[in-house]
Formats: structure tokens, C-alpha cells, sequence
């Protein structure tokens, strides 16, 4: 169980981690202008290893908008902008489930700081394009796997979509993306709040057929940032449309991970590990968490869970800053947390930073440093 500690004084501690984060960053980008990375290999960014998917082009100018509306440098602003246009073409890119981390990251961030409608348009077409996924017979948005597919991960995304139907006033595409919120909550989330990282459908009658997975331990297990995708994806999805079905499955997801995760409040990969196998923490699993229970905390009605919600957050961020997990101080290690695993079976970024890992823990930092939540 996550043991939350009385307040200690966070705020210098997550000022110098973001400070770290920063200067990764831009050793990153003058190392290797224009590279957009995935995970490391021995602490490096760039290597020949394989990608699996096509889905995080937009973490690392999404870090450079966080830190521009943290320190209002210009620079960052200058980065973040040549490192987010190249990403326009991928609004209409069919064969990914992942629009919303590439496209909210980036031109919603920038659009939110401009208010240029040119990057509005940007952010509509990518969660229109997301919508072409939706399977009508099963009610949910397939993955990259195939049509027969919904995946977890997909939670992180569906807001890109409801954020399009919001500012056009579409209601089909609203009711794709309440549908397949819906269909992830009946097939994907159990009782005891775990999660599923991957469903599979029947394609001829729409029949939920079974709980699979692909980095997790097995389909009936609970991969831990599957876990955390859903957490922060029902509770964006509550933010945007206030259905209360939304924001009970968030709690429910959230109260498992405070129940079963140990007490610094980094997950293990996946709960159901056997205990003879290595017992791997995953670091972006626990920034991912932190970011969505600290939007939690915030739109929960009972203020006691609220601030249940906030002291795990911060019991999660100040685990991560400390040098279990930050590599601050580790000779040319080049990413900004450890301990972060991108696919096991694989052998993909086992134990290495990952670039969504080091996004959300950037996002958990800065959320939790701001005084009034607007976003
Ligand atoms: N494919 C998304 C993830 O690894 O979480």
C-alpha cells in the first residue's frame, strides 16, 4: 500500500528535478538536433533498437511546452515549436491509436498558449481521424494490433476525440467517444479496480470474446501502466464531459493502485509477476499516475479522497526525484528517469528511461508546482 507521508517540503525538491529535466533536454536536442526518441538503450537515446509502434514523436516537444509555461523562456517556446511542426502530417495518420499523445501534447498545448485557430484545426483533424478507428459492431475504437482489438492505452488518447466533438459540436463524435469509454470500462476494468491491457472481439457479432495482452504478464493479469493509462484516461474523460460512470472507474483504478502498490509508490510492471520471476519496478507507469491522480484529487466531490489522491501523487513524485530514480548524478545517462520498461517480451527499454516516462513525470512536476488547475 502506498504509504503517504506527512507534506515534507516537496516544492525544492520537485523544482530541481524539473530544473535536471530541463537540462537533459537540452543536452538531448543540441546532441541530436531533430531526433525524436523512444527509449534508451544503457541510458542512450539513440540506438538501432526496434520501435514496435509509431507513437512518441510528440513527448518530447510536449516536455517543451511544459517547461516554457513553467519558466516563460522563450527558447523553449522557439524549441517546442520547431519540434512540434514536423508532426502535422500525422493528424491524418490511420494506423496508430495514439493521436492524443502526439497531438495533445503539442498543438493543443500550443494552441491553448496562442490561440491561433490554424492549431486548433490541427488538434480537431488528428481526433476526427482517431474517431475512423470506431467499430460499430463492438463499440470501441480498435488499437494498431487490428479491428478485433481495443487496448487500454487507448484511454489516454479517446480526449483528443471528445475535444473535437466539443469544439465542432459534433454529436457522433461524441457518442464514439462516450461509446468506446463505455465498452473499455465493461470489457477492460474489473471489479477489483485492476485493468486488462487488451481486449479481443468477434468481429461478425461485435461478442466480447476475451482479456489478453502484449506487455503485460498475461491477459488476466494487470500490467501496471496499463493500469495508469486508465486512471488518467477516465479521469480526462470525466473532465470532459462529467460522466459520473467516468469518474467512479477512475477511482476505482486509482484505490487498486494505492491498495497494491508498494509503499515508495512505484508499481511493479505488473501486479500479477510471479514472485519467481525478476520483480522489475516501472517508473512511467508511477509518473503517469502521479499526473492523473493529481487531476483527480481535484474533481472528486468527497474532500477526504481528494486529498487522498493528492498525498499519494506526491508520495509518487518525491520517490521518483529521489536517485533511486532520477538520473541525476549517473555519468552520461541520458534520459531523466530509470527504471522505466517499454515492452519485456520484447526486450525493449528494460529498465532504461522512456520518453513517455520522462513526459508525464514533467507533467506530474509542473501540475503539482502550480497553485490554480485550469486545464
Ligand atoms: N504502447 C503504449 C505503451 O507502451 O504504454
Amino acid at each position: 500500500m502506498v504509504e503517504i507521508c506527512p507534506s515534507a517540503d516537496w516544492r525544492p525538491i520537485f523544482k530541481q528535478s524539473l530544473e535536471f529535466a530541463q537540462h537533459q533536454v537540452r543536452a538531448l536536442i543540441e546532441r541530436d538536433p531533430d531526433f525524436y526518441p523512444m527509449y534508451t538503450q544503457g541510458g542512450h537515446w539513440r540506438h538501432t533498437g526496434e520501435a514496435w509502434t509509431h507513437w512518441c514523436d510528440g513527448f518530447l516537444p510536449g516536455m517543451m511546452w511544459v517547461f516554457h509555461r513553467h519558466t516563460k523562456d522563450s527558447d523553449w517556446a522557439r524549441y517546442a515549436q520547431h519540434y512540434t511542426t514536423p508532426l502535422e502530417p500525422r493528424k491524418m495518420d490511420r494506423n496508430v491509436h495514439d493521436l492524443g499523445f502526439i497531438f495533445l501534447s503539442t498543438y493543443h498545448r500550443w494552441y491553448k498558449q496562442t490561440g491561433d485557430e490554424k492549431l486548433n484545426d490541427v488538434v480537431i483533424q488528428a481526433g476526427q481521424t482517431l474517431a475512423k478507428r470506431f467499430q460499430k459492431k463492438g463499440r470501441y475504437l480498435a488499437s494498431f494490433i487490428g479491428p478485433e482489438s481495443i487496448f487500454i492505452d487507448v484511454m489516454a488518447n479517446v480526449g483528443i476525440i471528445f475535444y473535437a466533438a466539443l469544439k465542432t459540436g459534433d454529436d457522433a463524435l461524441l457518442r464514439t467517444a462516450m461509446d468506446h469509454c463505455l465498452t473499455t470500462r465493461r470489457v477492460l476494468i474489473r471489479g477489483d479496480g485492476s485493468s486488462s491491457h487488451e481486449g479481443i472481439f468477434d468481429l461478425e457479432t461485435g461478442e466480447f470474446l476475451r482479456q489478453s495482452t502484449h506487455q503485460g504478464w498475461r491477459g488476466d493479469s494487470c500490467w501496471s501502466r496499463g493500469l495508469a493509462w486508465a486512471i488518467y484516461g477516465f479521469t480526462s474523460s470525466y473532465r470532459a464531459v462529467k460522466d459520473p460512470r467516468f469518474l467512479h472507474t477512475a477511482q476505482c483504478c486509482a484505490d487498486f493502485f494505492i491498495r497494491e502498490t508498494p509503499a515508495d509508490g512505484v508499481p511493479p510492471m505488473d501486479y500479477d509477476t510471479p514472485s519467481e520471476e525478476p520483480q522489475y519496478r516501472e517508473s512511467s507507469a508511477a509518473a503517469i499516475t502521479a499526473a492523473g491522480l493529481l487531476q483527480l484529487a481535484k474533481v472528486v466531490p468527497d474532500p477526504a479522497k481528494g486529498a487522498l489522491y493528492g498525498a499519494a501523487a506526491q508520495r509518487i513524485l518525491l520517490t521518483l526525484c529521489s536517485s533511486d530514480y532520477l538520473a541525476k548524478g549517473i555519468d552520461g545517462w541520458e534520459g531523466i528517469l530509470r527504471q522505466g520498461i517499454y515492452h519485456l517480451r520484447k526486450g525493449l527499454g528494460v529498465s532504461e528511461s522512456v520518453m513517455w516516462g520522462d513526459y508525464f513525470f514533467v507533467e506530474a512536476l509542473e501540475r503539482a508546482l502550480r497553485d490554480t488547475e485550469e486545464d
